[in-house]
């Protein structure tokens, strides 16, 4: 029999999580269905109980209800639960099972993908939403040393303090206050900026040479991936970093990697996931 599968969230119509899945589940063999579900806003747990009571074997879960999720599941990953946040449920009998792969993906799609190995790398995290909350850790433990930065200072501020709880120190970076020459290796956009084709105010110095610019938005270039682009192409018109000028990504890598993180959850199957992000590539 098939096990059925679903993405749920709000608006969901545009989801590429079933497309993924299915490419997924065609490459392995498995045999699964998955759809798109639109929970109402204030019904996502009555949508989760109706999965379960039809049989369902798991959910993603997307915005705005990854923190409904949270709340939800019965069991949590230290991921999920450092997060605060899940984007996979898995049902068990009793057991709800909630993750979080959101920064596995992520980090799997800059040091498997992008070749950028994490360790000793000064990474800048860029906003301190769920979207950041749900890759810090992961990043923290692949080795890197992190710093954090937000429009609103004080939520950088719980964000740092947050994470000093998990152990981890990490700096809180303010460039329109504290103007400096500090350069990091990796820039990460996990804010929502891009939606209004804004970008979070950044001097052009920030990008060391050789730096990747990751902006976890896809399907659009956001302005911060162009100043990225921008600066990498002054970076080779002065001679600095010719050779390794500055990489910019973004978030489909992370979108299908998160996927197939979600997918070896639920089947213990682990998908190729290149020939997807291809496919996604041309269909976009
Ligand atoms: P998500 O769950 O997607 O992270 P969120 O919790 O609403 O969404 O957080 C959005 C993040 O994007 C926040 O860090 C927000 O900054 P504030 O804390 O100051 O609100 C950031 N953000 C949104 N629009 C932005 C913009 N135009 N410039 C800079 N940061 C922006």
């Amino acid at each position: 029999m098939t096990d059925k599968y679903a993405v749920i969230g709000n608006p969901i119509a545009h989801s590429k999580s079933p497309l993924i899945h299915r490419m997924f589940a065609e490459q392995t063999g498995q045999d699964i269905g998955y759809e798109a579900l639109l929970a109402p806003l204030d019904g996502f747990s009555a949508t989760v109980e109706r999965l379960r009571k039809d049989g369902y074997k798991g959910c993603n879960v997307t915005v705005p209800f990854k923190f409904d999720a949270f709340k939800i599941a019965t069991q949590l990953t230290e991921r999920a639960q450092a997060a605060q946040a899940v984007n996979t449920l898995k049902f068990d009998g009793n057991i709800i099972l909630g993750g979080n792969t959101d920064g596995a993906g992520m980090v799997r799609d800059i040091e498997h993908n992008f070749r950028f190995p994490l360790r000793g790398r000064q990474v800048l995290l860029i906003g301190a939403g769920g979207a950041a909350y749900g890759v810090a850790l992961p990043i923290l433990q692949a080795g890197a040393q992190l710093a954090l930065m937000n429009r609103t200072r004080e939520k950088a501020d719980q964000f740092a303090i947050y994470l000093g709880k998990l152990g981890h120190i990490v700096a809180v970076y303010d460039f329109l206050n504290e103007p400096g020459r500090k350069q990091f290796d990796l820039i990460i956009n996990a804010t929502s900026s891009g939606l209004s084709d804004e970008m979070p105010p950044l001097p052009a110095t920030v990008f060391a040479p050789g730096a990747l610019a990751y902006d976890m938005m896809y399907g659009r270039e956001t302005p911060f991936m162009k100043f990225a682009r921008e600066q990498g192409a002054a970076m080779a018109a002065d001679g600095i970093g010719v050779t390794d000028g500055i990489g910019v990504a973004d978030g489909l890598g992370m979108l299908v990697e998160q996927a197939a993180e979600a997918f070896y959850l639920w089947r213990g199957v682990r998908p190729d996931t290149a020939p997807v992000m291809a496919r996604l590539r041309e269909v976009a």
